[in-house]
């Protein structure tokens, strides 16, 4: 009783002491809101995307019509990680299959929640443990659903289909849409679903995390969130803002970093550009020609079904999995495909392996240079937990790492956004191995021995966040966990010193001393501009070989 009469007591020496506006209501506290007073952002610090240039290409498409294209009205039902998006049954499914294919899609499928048991952990939640309360909230996030990358399969499809059109075919069954279809995707943008997911996903975080801004209101400060100057990743970074801050607020309430994503220009939110070998055959460019080699005998069966389904035009192993993208990129911008209904749940999970194959072996345990890549961001979650600056021994860029303006060390939440590939590399680098358990992936066999799946670490808009928390309860006081989709990952069996947790925690000090220690053996340069040879089928912990 006595606790419940000072806090109200202190209440109301706080709100009394403040200017109240006229809206506000008797004994609201005022003075714990956001966003601090006078407080702005400074564009001349913080420059928006018109400024900083670098947007890359940005071809829009045609306007979805799916009130007209779709056979199914996108009713608002339980599967919210996807709505307003709707997918016909696989191929030969029944109607009441539970059969979800857009968790079959690799780094194509919307993020969904992944259970922590999955990962050995079924007890654990993302909510605050019994006795902890949370400190700090660092969250690294990638945009949301875009249009295809410039190169991708699915436009050199389209372009094949036009030629045939001049020459004239014939299809019939599931194929028939095809003799009508024509091509619609823009590329590189955000789609509207993909604003849709960033924007939940910073509303998300207020709702979830909001109580840590109190602390910025303390110091009368703002945050900085970063991103890079793709014009998806400006989107997506203005989207998350936009959720968390609310429209017109977020322009006033955070300051949004926009890094320079460019041939040669340090980043870490864009190693590949300075790390030479990961465009290397035989080095860091391994895993894409194995996942090709595997989708070129995986689909004979359904290549042969739909060739029987069309004349005048033969599709090879590479239109198979062209028009499985489609499946995908036309339901992610359009809101449906008549694609999605050619292929079976067979094809799904091994369209789903055939990502796993390239991510695993390009960003993940299985490629030399995935280690390298992500020490970008390692080194920048090390310096924000130390609250040092990095010395740089990788891609970072001293101008934005070494200055409390554009790298400030004290923030509560953090919020970087950047592309999957490098969201993985990263994840390798944090030698996160439950991730990555059982033996390297086999090249030929969807066999599903390793815990690595493509949909559930690196869909669009996914997000991989570090909890600091105080638990009064445990010694030292001071912990950490890491948590992928909503899954907690244990860290006992790669951190040493870590001992089993059910809820993932692990001593502060000493995951950050483990760090320290893989910062220290990841060698940037021998990894990215070394001379070495690699192959797929192994697992080399995501750092080059010493031969
Ligand atoms: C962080 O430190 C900077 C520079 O010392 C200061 O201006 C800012 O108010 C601080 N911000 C927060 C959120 O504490
Ligand atoms: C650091 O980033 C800035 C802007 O993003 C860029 O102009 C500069 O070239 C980068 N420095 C290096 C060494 O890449
Ligand atoms: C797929 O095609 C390859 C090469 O044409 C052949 O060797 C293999 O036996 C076929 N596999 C199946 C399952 O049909
Ligand atoms: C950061 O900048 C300061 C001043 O320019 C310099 O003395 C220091 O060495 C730099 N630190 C790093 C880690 O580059
Ligand atoms: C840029 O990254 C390279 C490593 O790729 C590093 O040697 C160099 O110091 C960095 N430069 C700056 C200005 O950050
Ligand atoms: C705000 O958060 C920063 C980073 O966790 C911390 O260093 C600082 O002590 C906090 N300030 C308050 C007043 O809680
Ligand atoms: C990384 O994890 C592996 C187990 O997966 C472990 O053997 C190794 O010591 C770890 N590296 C560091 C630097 O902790
Ligand atoms: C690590 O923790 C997991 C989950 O609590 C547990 O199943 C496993 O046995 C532990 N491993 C070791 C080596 O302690
Ligand atoms: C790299 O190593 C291979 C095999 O040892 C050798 O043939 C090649 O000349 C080397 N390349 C360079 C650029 O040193």
């Amino acid at each position: 009783m006595q606790n419940v009469l000072s806090l109200s007591l202190a209440l109301t020496a706080r709100v009394s002491a403040m200017a109240v506006p006229a809206s506000s209501f008797a004994g609201a506290p005022t003075s714990d809101l956001y966003p601090p007073a006078s407080t702005s952002v400074n564009s001349q610090l913080f420059p928006p995307e018109s400024v900083v240039g670098f947007a890359g290409p940005t071809p829009t498409g045609i306007e979805p019509a799916a009130i007209n294209t779709a056979p199914v009205y996108p009713f608002n039902n339980e599967d919210s990680s996807s709505f307003p998006l709707v997918a016909p049954h696989a191929h030969g499914s029944g109607v009441d299959s539970a059969f979800n294919m857009k968790r079959s899609w690799g780094n194509l499928s919307p993020w969904y929640s992944v259970p922590s048991a999955d990962y050995g952990l079924p007890d654990a939640n993302p909510l605050i443990p019994d006795g902890c309360s949370i400190t700090q909230l660092h969250l690294l996030y990638r945009h949301g659903a875009r249009y295809p990358t410039s190169d991708a399969a699915p436009a050199q499809f389209a372009a094949k289909i036009a030629k045939a059109t001049k020459k004239g075919f014939e299809t019939k069954g599931d194929l028939s849409f095809l003799s009508t279809w024509t091509y619609k995707l823009g590329a590189e943008l955000l789609t509207p679903f993909g604003r849709s997911q960033e924007f939940l996903l910073g509303l998300e975080h207020r709702q979830l995390y909001g109580g840590l801004l109190n602390n910025f209101t303390e110091q009368g400060a703002i945050p900085v969130f970063r991103t890079e100057s793709q014009d998806r990743m400006v989107k997506t970074a203005v989207n998350f803002a936009a959720g968390f801050f609310g429209v017109p607020e977020y322009m006033d309430e955070v300051s949004i970093e926009i890094l320079v994503e460019a041939p040669h220009v340090n980043s870490s939110g864009s190693p590949y550009y300075v790390c030479p070998n990961a465009g290397v055959k035989d080095k860091g460019f391994i895993g894409t020609a194995v996942s090709k080699a595997y989708a070129a005998l995986a689909f004979n069966a359904t290549q042969a079904r739909l060739n029987s389904q069309i004349s005048g035009m033969k599709f090879d192993a590479k239109d198979v999995i062209s028009m499985l993208e489609l499946c995908s990129y036309e339901t992610v911008a359009l809101g449906y495909s008549a694609f999605c209904g050619l292929f079976s749940e067979e094809d799904f999970l091994n369209y789903e392996y055939y990502y796993d194959l390239r991510f695993y072996y390009e960003n993940g345990p299985g490629s030399p240079v995935a280690a390298a890549q992500g020490k970008g961001y390692l080194q920048e979650f090390v310096a924000r937990f130390t609250q040092e600056y990095p010395t740089p021994s990788s891609a970072l860029n001293e101008t934005f790492d070494n200055s409390s303006t554009y790298f400030p060390l004290n923030q509560s939440i953090y919020a970087d956004a950047t592309h999957e590939v490098v969201v993985l590399d990263t994840l390798t680098a944090f030698n996160l191995s439950a991730l990555f358990k059982g033996p390297p992936l086999s090249l030929t066999q969807n066999e599903r021995r390793n815990s690595f799946s493509t949909s559930k670490v690196i869909p669009f808009a996914t997000h991989f966040t570090a909890q600091v928390l105080e638990c009064p309860t445990y010694q030292p006081t001071k912990q950490i966990r890491f948590i992928v989709n909503d899954a907690v990952l244990p860290i006992n069996e790669s951190y040493a010193g870590c001992e089993a947790n059910p809820h993932g925690l692990c001593s502060f000090d000493n995951v950050v001393e483990v760090l320290k220690k893989r910062i220290d053996e990841i060698d940037f340069d021998h990894d990215c501009y070394g001379n070495y040879t690699t192959k797929a089928g192994v697992d080399y912990n995501g750092r080059a070989p010493r031969d």
